[in-house]
């Protein structure tokens, strides 16, 4: 949520630094600004709206200087206006900030009996002036900052300039991704990886309670006592144009394609195809350990929640281990009981997710072993965790997840195999099959985007004006159902129910009718018997019809107008290919009305806050 970008050098600032806002716009674009010293001090540029208006700003009203930082908003204290948009300037200090302070009550009465103007809403502001009041005693800026993030509860990555220290900027963290990146000369900061990719693949990945200082030479990192800490630097392998559109309209588009690319790069390395088996050492548990299992527990909020829960049936079905699938929020809400011989698998594509860290936290705490499924390489919840295993799908920038969906999917299922085989819960046959199937699915994902293509935006332009769609599935098939409605809902804000198709008639069949759409996902599997009666179900009460099927299903195609099909595949993998055409219907129908497919209205990519 919000995102930050700063730099230190010789170059030309504003291109730096308006071109890094661009590349992290995805989360949160409702407000945007920059900051840079100046001769004069400190040069503030603010506008509302969208990026472009404060690019337009800065073509009338140009600002030069070699310190900056940028800010684009995602408005939690306060709407989206001028006054709200960062920097949030006190004294000479120009601060922007991501995150939420919670004890921002008692700091603005502080403020305002300090005599200090409040010229916004927002929680930030109340960070300058507390860092202006700290000067004012008589200390210098990293000090300030010291003693301010002392005061502060909640969660923040923060980037501060003042023209007393020319030269530097000044960064801390707290439960919300902060990274530097290294260039010659010239340094950078920023809130997540993307914004940097065309500068430097040299970067530090800053820790909670971290304040780092950076200048154009060195970057010095210091803990909240002030002593001096290091840091691993790492080299990250994205490249600037895995970050670009490459021609396609929007990114959601594009991530939909690239998805045998991710697949294929996911498990690049980790199918051990001469035994049969999959590599497991990134998976990090001792045979030992994977033995004594009880309970998978798997964390996650949203499309990694709806990964999580095809995790659940695997887990059962390869490892033969009692499996749940829950929502990081609510897990955080009770007392949850944790276990001896608990796994807690925690599933997030940014690693920030701060629901989901928090619930990891918790269950850390509470004694369990950790593996976190993650994308974004080093980020705080597989830090935290005891193994981290990586997806490689590359940078997600459209707000709709949907490669890291299939991505996480192939993590999971790779985990469950892995520990059937550990457990000898699988026969080495079937393991060593399923081996073969997982390597064929980039080439069965590629053909099934292909076909259904035309087909998903056809039925797009029919389904444009739906008010309501439903969609319904069982087994695999019903976490495919939720995924499919939250695409839709997020992207074309048309309201969408995922549903398990043998809970139809406990509530939902009220509301079928001619105008409402439903989606009826039946591969070939062991479901699909009982799902094509609950579609029969359906037709008799005129809904329209959608399938989502097996290609040679003739059964199914006699009963329906419009059927995706998806080539013969192993009935457990059916989810890597069910979601495409479901994925491509929901980008199509967003397309056809209009909206901002890549940064839908009130969403961000990383949700930062509670
Ligand atoms: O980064 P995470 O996987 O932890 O994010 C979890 C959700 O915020 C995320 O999946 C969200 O639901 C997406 N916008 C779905 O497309």
């Amino acid at each position: 949520m919000c995102g930050i970008v700063g730099y230190v050098g010789e170059s030309p600032i504003s291109p730096i630094l308006l071109d890094g806002l661009r590349r992290l716009e995805y989360r949160g674009y409702d407000s945007a600004g920059l900051a840079v010293l100046t001769d004069e001090g400190v040069a503030i540029r603010r506008a509302a709206g969208k990026l472009r208006t404060l690019e337009e700003l800065v073509e009338r009203e140009p600002i030069e200087g070699n310190v900056g930082i940028g800010h684009t908003r995602w408005a939690t204290h306060g709407r989206p206006s001028e006054e709200n948009a960062h920097p949030h300037v006190s004294g000479d200090v120009a601060v922007v900030h991501n995150g939420i302070i919670e004890n921002h009550t008692e700091l603005r009465r502080e403020v305002r009996e300090s005599g200090l103007e409040l010229r916004s809403e927002t929680d930030t502001e109340l960070v300058a002036h507390l860092i202006a009041l700290e000067l004012a005693k008589g200390c210098d800026l990293r000090e300030a900052l010291l003693r301010t993030l002392g005061r502060l509860k909640g969660s923040y990555a923060i980037a501060a300039i003042s023209p007393r220290v020319p030269g530097k900027i000044f960064v801390a963290r707290a439960n919300s991704p902060l990274v530097l990146g290294l260039g010659d000369g010239e340094n950078y900061c920023a809130s997540d990886v993307p914004a940097l990719l065309p500068y430097t693949r040299e970067m530090i990945f800053l820790e909670d309670g971290d304040l780092a200082v950076v200048e154009a030479e060195r970057v010095s990192i210091f803990n909240l006592r002030g002593e001096e800490v290091e840091r691993t630097l790492r080299r990250i392998d994205w490249s600037p144009s895995m970050a670009e559109k490459a021609g396609y309209k929007h990114f959601m588009l594009k991530e939909i394609f690239e998805q045998p690319r991710a697949l294929e790069d996911t498990l690049r390395g980790r199918l051990n195809r001469a035994e049969g088996k999959i590599f497991g050492d990134e998976i990090g548990l001792s045979d030992e350990t994977i033995r004594g299992i009880n309970r998978v527990l798997f964390l996650a909020c949203g499309t990694s929640l709806h990964a999580s829960i095809a995790g659940r049936y695997w887990v059962e079905a390869l490892a033969k281990i009692p499996a749940q699938a829950e929502l990081a929020s609510e897990f955080r809400g009770r007392d949850p009981i944790i276990l001896p011989g608990d796994l807690v698998v925690v599933v997030s594509q940014s690693g920030e997710t701060i629901d989901t860290l928090l619930a990891a936290r918790l269950a850390k705490e509470k004694g369990a072993t950790i593996v976190a499924i993650a994308n974004v390489i080093d980020s705080a919840i597989p830090r935290l965790a005891d193994a981290a295993f990586y997806t490689h799908a590359g940078p997600e920038i459209g707000v709709a997840s949907t490669k890291c969906f299939t991505a996480q999917l192939a993590n999971i299922f790779m985990l469950a195999l892995h520990l059937g085989n550990v457990r000898g819960a699988i026969s080495p046959e079937r393991s060593a099959a399923f081996v073969e199937a997982l390597a064929k699915l980039p080439q069965k994902m590629h053909e099934t985007l292909l076909a259904s293509r035309q087909l998903a935006s056809s039925l797009a332009k029919r389904t444009r004006d739906a008010q309501d769609v439903l969609f319904l599935g069982r087994g695999l098939s019903f976490p495919i159902a939720l995924e499919a409605a939250l695409k839709l809902k997020e992207v074309s804000y048309i309201h969408a129910e995922g549903y398990a198709a043998g809970e139809l008639k406990h509530g939902p069949m009220a509301l079928l009718d001619e105008l409402l759409p439903v989606f009826v996902i039946l591969p070939r599997d062991e479901q699909r018997e009982r799902t094509l009666s609950n579609l029969e179900e359906v037709k008799a009460r005129d809904a329209r019809v959608v399938a989502v099927a097996t290609r040679g299903d003739e059964e199914t195609l006699e009963k329906v107008e419009d059927l995706l099909d998806i080539p013969e595949v192993e009935p457990e993998l059916s989810p890597f290919l069910t979601i495409l055409p479901l994925q491509l219907f929901a980008y199509y129908v967003a397309d056809f009305k209009g909206t901002d497919v890549d940064q839908p209205r009130n969403l961000a990519k990383t949700v930062t806050v509670e």
